[in-house]
């Protein structure tokens, strides 16, 4: 089993250009309340380090790269975002941290639900606790 779900978007591309579609509960495996994305971050910063209780996220990078950690408190996985054609679904009790953004990156994120801070863990120790119940 591995942490890096990816959805692969169908790219229409013709004579002009590319495009990608994103519809929720058809290429995304949900409904999509949120959209945000992270962009302009400076250099050496890293983001994330929280885990959701319920949030399903699918995060695209539409431009530059960054690199995604997963961590289920058993394994942890990392991998370049580093396309627009590519998702990588983040389930529920997942930590994640975001590196070495390029200075170019756009990273989008679609989210299942609207904001609430009740719903994050930002302590580690917290979600391996919680994790392994
Ligand atoms: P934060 O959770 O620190 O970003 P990350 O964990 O991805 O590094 O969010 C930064 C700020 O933006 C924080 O004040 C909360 C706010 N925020 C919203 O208001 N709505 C949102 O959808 C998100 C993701 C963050």
């Amino acid at each position: 089993m591995t942490l890096l779900n990816w959805i692969d978007f169908a790219v229409r591309g013709d004579a002009r250009g590319s495009l990608v579609a994103i519809e929720g509960g058809k290429n995304i495996p949900f409904e999509i309340k949120r959209v945000y994305y992270i962009f302009e971050t400076k250099e050496g910063v890293a983001r994330g380090f929280h885990a959701h209780k319920s949030l399903q996220q699918v995060a695209v990078c539409v431009r530059g790269k960054c690199r995604m950690i997963l961590d289920n408190g058993r394994v942890r996985e990392e991998a370049w975002l580093d396309s627009p054609s590519k998702g990588l679904f983040i389930g529920n009790m997942i930590w994640r941290e975001m590196h070495d953004f390029s200075p170019d990156c756009v990273l989008m994120v679609l989210a299942s639900e609207f904001y609430d801070e009740g719903d994050y863990i930002r302590d580690y120790d917290t979600f391996l606790t919680e994790v392994c119940i």
